[in-house]
């Protein structure tokens, strides 16, 4: 299994997490032990006891301790042991590995590499605590998959003119394929922008003059699966304005996506998701409208993603015979993570 380990992956979100209770996860290929100690500070213990193995998340939180209940051996969040049953000494080695761990934007994160290189700048910035009153709604979804078909599918839009033809794509006919977006190469991801000029609305909850609206949309996917999406109705002629450098009015409507995709195993991932607008009146609803839209389209993907992940499995050796145009941004998340695999194996890229 190849993970990069020197980055941060979303293990959870933050409400899973519950004040006394246990929670086992796996994450790139490791298996973690997750608990709040007393005072709700996330712990992320390596899911494996030191003394015979047994496995940490089946032990029991005791304050801002967690006890392995196979023998009783205790563990501060430092990960040392302090309380060995049957035992006055406790040996140094009695020690748990810790995983670097924080919260931030509704996710739990977790650092699975170097702990000196644990940067809580390279998180990056989410919409979950900007204080700017996003109402959210939160999902997720398991996939039989390895993470970085999932990576690809949410790089290349092109593929909502056909797979969510009746979801996402409806009333779009052919756009997200015969337009493309403007695809920029970041340091650790890409950005893709998307406008739609002079669209007719389609939308009942987007309120304009004349239902007209240059819809914006930018995203970036960032290592090791982040996905940030914004999109804006705004009054037509926005998109030409911008180009200007001109002032633009407030859009009609905002709202955003906020997703990430965590490897669990090779052939298993976990994919985080939440929408979110600006609440404004008679909007509750409309919100509940649009997940259920995108819970939709996402079981969409996932019954196409798990028969492509069984096809590599049929033909190992086979290797995508073409490319279109649409591929560019899921190779470069690709070019990424092997650029990122080599260097943390030694190996230049
Ligand atoms: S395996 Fe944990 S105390 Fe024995
Ligand atoms: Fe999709």
């Amino acid at each position: 299994m190849h993970f990069i380990k020197n980055c941060w992956y979303v293990a959870a979100w933050s409400h899973e997490l519950e004040p006394g209770r246990l929670m086992s996860r796996m994450v790139a290929g490791e298996s973690l032990a997750l608990y709040r100690t007393s005072d709700g500070t996330a712990v992320a213990f390596e899911d494996s006891c030191p003394h015979r193995r047994a496995p940490l998340s089946l032990g029991r939180v005791e304050g801002d301790d967690l006890r392995c209940m196979y023998h009783g051996m205790r563990f501060a969040p430092n990960g040392v042991c302090n309380e060995m049953p049957g035992s006055e000494k406790i040996p140094a080695k009695a020690k748990v590995r810790t995983i670097p761990i924080t919260e931030r934007d509704n996710w739990i994160w977790v650092w699975l590499g170097d702990p000196n290189r644990a940067d809580l700048g390279l998180i990056p910035e989410g919409f979950g605590s900007d204080g700017q009153g996003w109402k959210m709604n939160f999902g997720q979804i398991d996939y039989a998959a390895n993470y970085e078909l999932i990576n690809d599918n949410l790089c290349d839009g092109s593929h909502i003119a056909f797979l969510h033809e009746n979801t996402l794509g409806k009333n779009m006919g052919r756009r997200f394929c015969d337009e493309h977006p403007t695809i920029t190469r970041l340091p650790r991801g890409v950005r893709v922008d998307r406008n739609f000029i002079d669209q007719r609305v389609v939308a009942p909850w987007v309120k304009t003059p004349d239902s007209r609206v240059d819809v914006l949309t930018t995203y970036d996917f960032l290592v090791p699966g982040i996905f940030l999406f914004r999109t804006g109705f705004y009054e037509p002629g926005t998109a030409a304005r911008i180009e200007e450098g001109k002032l633009t009015a407030p859009p009609y409507f905002e709202r955003v996506d906020q997703q990430a995709v965590t490897p669990m195993s090779n052939k298993e991932s976990r994919y985080y998701f939440a929408a979110a607008h600006k609440l404004q009146p008679g909007l509750p609803e409309m919100l509940g409208h649009i997940f259920g839209l995108m819970s939709r389209a996402f079981e969409e993907d996932r019954v196409m993603i798990e028969a492509q992940q069984r096809n590599w499995d049929r033909y190992p050796d086979a290797r995508p015979i073409v490319a279109t145009p649409h591929d560019e941004a899921p190779l470069i998340m690709r070019s990424h993570i092997e650029r990122m695999l080599a260097a943390e194996n030694g190996v230049l890229p």
